[in-house]
């Protein structure tokens, strides 16, 4: 059965430069949600944003904005924003669990609202034609909130719903919930996404073997560990290619170049690649050393010099 690969947004990391560099190296993902556009209560994007979403700026063959709002004008105005760069979707995150989102009733914390996102649908839908999709957790407080709520997603047009079978509550800790996954599949007649945990191409097997109805899948933070992995699922490939240190340390380069051009001072391009290592690390046998490694460099230099160490020492662990 063919599949379709998607990117989970992170916010943070999977930007315009991100995905750009990711595509040209390792490709694999069908299409790219970006991350979320806030608007805060002010009726315009913020240039971060706008310049995310700039066709000019993307290369990736299929880029879907997203937007976190709990008010249909909001929506209605991010709609006719994305709508007037060219992109005919918009993806709406239901599934934020950080408190600061949740406890104003966006993200996950919108989810015990089924009246607020009913009519948040049904206003969105009637003044503006562009497709809607859905990104969405199981609730916020327990997975009632999602069997609530699909009922009313029936009476919805909705592209497709990414699903991560997680609560908001839980953050990232514990297991994604993969017979409420199951419950909410046989309850909806939409399209759905399964989306969590995705890390290696085994593990996406044993979870398609699981779920064959399911035809797309997203993957978010496994990527950014394993930027290879689109390509290693796309081709049921275990092992990552022979020369991986080579083509990961070109993509490296490029990444650092992007937002060295981008960021102001050494500062901010030190933290922003110290970020990615967080993630990266995990491709190294000896994740933890790895990832000290990069955090103690207090300078770009020495940064330089920790990525050397880093590659040349899984260099030598390989031969
Ligand atoms: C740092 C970080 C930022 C995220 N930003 C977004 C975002 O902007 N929009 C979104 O829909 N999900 C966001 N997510 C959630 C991921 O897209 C994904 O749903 C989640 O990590 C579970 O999938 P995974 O286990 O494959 O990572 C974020 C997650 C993390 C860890």
């Amino acid at each position: 059965m063919s599949f379709t690969l998607l990117s989970s947004p992170l916010q943070g990391f999977t930007d315009f430069r991100f995905r750009n560099a990711a595509d040209e190296f390792f490709g694999g993902i069908n299409a790219w949600y970006a991350p979320y556009i806030r608007l805060q209560g002010r009726q315009e994007i913020k240039n971060s944003y706008q310049r995310d979403l700039l066709p000019e700026n993307n290369h990736v063959p299929h880029l879907i904005p997203q937007v976190m709002t709990n008010s249909a004008e909001e929506f209605l105005f991010v709609a006719g924003y994305v709508q007037g760069l060219g992109y005919t979707e918009l993806n709406l995150n239901l599934g934020c669990p950080y408190p600061m989102v949740t406890k104003r009733g966006l993200g996950s914390g919108l989810l015990k609202n089924k009246e607020r996102i009913n009519d948040l649908l049904t206003r969105v839908s009637s003044e503006s034609d562009i497709s809607i999709s859905l990104k969405m957790r199981l609730g916020y407080e327990d997975s009632h909130e999602i069997l609530d709520l699909l009922p009313i997603l029936e009476k919805h047009i909705i592209k497709n719903i990414v699903l991560h079978p997680r609560l908001g509550k839980q953050l990232y800790k514990g297991k994604a919930d993969l017979e409420m996954f199951k419950k909410c599949i046989e309850n909806t007649s939409h399209n759905i996404c399964y989306n969590g945990d995705i890390d290696s191409a085994a593990k996406f097997r044993e979870l398609k073997d699981r779920f064959p109805t399911i035809q797309s899948w997203a993957l978010g933070r496994g990527l950014i560990a394993n930027p290879f992995l689109a390509q290693m699922i796309q081709s049921d490939n275990d092992q990552l290619p022979n020369d991986w240190i080579d083509q990961f340390s070109r993509f490296h380069d490029t990444l650092f170049r992007g937002y060295d051009e981008a960021l102001s001072g050494p500062k901010h391009i030190l933290i922003k690649m110290q970020s990615f290592w967080e993630y990266f690390s995990l491709l190294f046998s000896n994740p933890h050393k790895t990832y000290k490694r990069i955090k103690k460099a207090k300078n770009v230099k020495v940064y330089h010099e920790a990525v050397r160490i880093n590659l040349e020492g899984e260099g030598d662990e390989i031969q």
